[in-house]
């Protein structure tokens, strides 16, 4: 019995990587088409205007608290603000002159629900000078442009390549783990920003869901490598790079002068939310060997990319970047 259900959830893994597989694959042919509609980044359609606004409120609080900084001002990119503008829009009111929202993908939303949001915020903060038209409509609020269908990836190589940075900072929340060249795309970034300039990253490295809560959260692991891309490159599904190739990629850039920075560690595998973010070393000690433990526990089971990673690197499931160009 034990062994025909280990036989079929083993079956029912490989059959949900099929599905990726081909939903992957089909999510390519649309996007050639310029299909760009996606359910990913729909957050707001299922929240109440309050409950949008306190998701919003969350995001800049985390930006500033985590990065040190008072106040967002000059001009700031955004990648995947997903259905809605309101982080932006709290940047404007802040003094930003500036955001552009960068996204490869169109998320769907309830207009008439983003207008009651927009007005909620504007009415909060005091933001009706930015409605241009007479209700809200979110591709003409003032000074904020959506650059949608553009992958962050290619948006800042060719704004990098133009050798001009523009940007005082670079912001995301949920969105680094969905990119497929995440880390290129940040050596980019650090060619659009202005010297002094922020990128503040939000990362969130968990599954999404691919495979958990029926197998444990760090079963995507054990995906070979040879399959692993296959299933999201198309689609925004997760990426798998997790810290220690963001530290590779970072460290590299300040060694070459061009930046600080540092990754806060946001969860833990097993352990859950971490908060505030912080460094793995000034985490409670209890949290530290029960995530081990859990990474312990699996570690040999995983894809062979993984297998002489640390488990402290292996532990972590979500992070706060921050880097300052010099
Ligand atoms: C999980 S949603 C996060 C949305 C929003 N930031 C939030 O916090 O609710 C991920 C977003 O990233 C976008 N995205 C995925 N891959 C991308 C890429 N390569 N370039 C730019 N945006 C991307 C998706 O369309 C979506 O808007």
């Amino acid at each position: 019995m034990q062994q025909t259900l280990r036989e079929w959830s083993r079956r029912s893994a490989f059959l949900k990587i099929s599905f990726y597989l081909i939903e992957d694959f089909i999510r390519g042919l649309k996007l050639s088409l310029g299909k760009l509609g996606t359910e990913s980044g729909a957050a707001h359609a299922k929240f109440s205007e309050e409950e949008s606004m306190i998701y919003i409120e969350n995001i800049i609080h985390s930006y500033k608290t985590n990065g040190n900084i008072e106040k967002f001002s000059g001009t700031v990119a955004e990648l995947g603000p997903g259905d809605n503008a309101g982080v932006a829009m709290l940047m404007r009111g802040e003094g930003c002159t500036q955001i552009d929202l960068v996204d490869r993908y169109y998320s769907d939303r309830n207009t008439e629900q983003q207008s009651k949001i927009y007005q909620h915020i504007a009415d909060k903060y005091d933001l009706n000078h930015l409605k241009t038209t007479d209700s809200w409509d979110e591709q003409k609020i003032a000074g904020i442009n959506w650059k949608i269908g553009q992958a962050a990836e290619d948006y800042f190589r060719q704004c990098a390549d133009r050798n001009e940075p523009v940007y005082d900072f670079i912001v995301s929340c949920a969105v680094l783990e969905h990119l497929y060249d995440p880390l290129d795309c940040l050596q980019q970034m650090v060619g659009c920003l202005k010297s002094g300039g922020k990128i503040l990253q939000i990362v969130d490295l968990r599954d999404h869901n691919m495979f958990t809560p029926i197998k444990q959260e760090l079963f995507f692991l054990q995906i070979p490598s040879f399959i692993y891309p296959l299933t999201g490159k198309n689609s925004g599904r997760p990426n798998r790079i997790l810290i220690h190739r963001y530290r590779e990629v970072l460290e590299s850039m300040k060694q070459a002068g061009l930046i600080d920075y540092s990754i806060l560690v946001g969860s833990l595998a097993d352990v859950g939310k971490i908060e505030p973010p912080q460094k793995f070393q000034d985490i409670d000690p209890e949290k530290q060997r029960q995530t081990i433990e859990f990474v312990e526990q699996h570690r040999h089971k995983f894809a062979q990319e993984f297998k002489h990673v640390d488990s402290q690197d292996l532990a972590v499931s979500g992070i706060f970047i921050d880097i300052v160009k010099k």
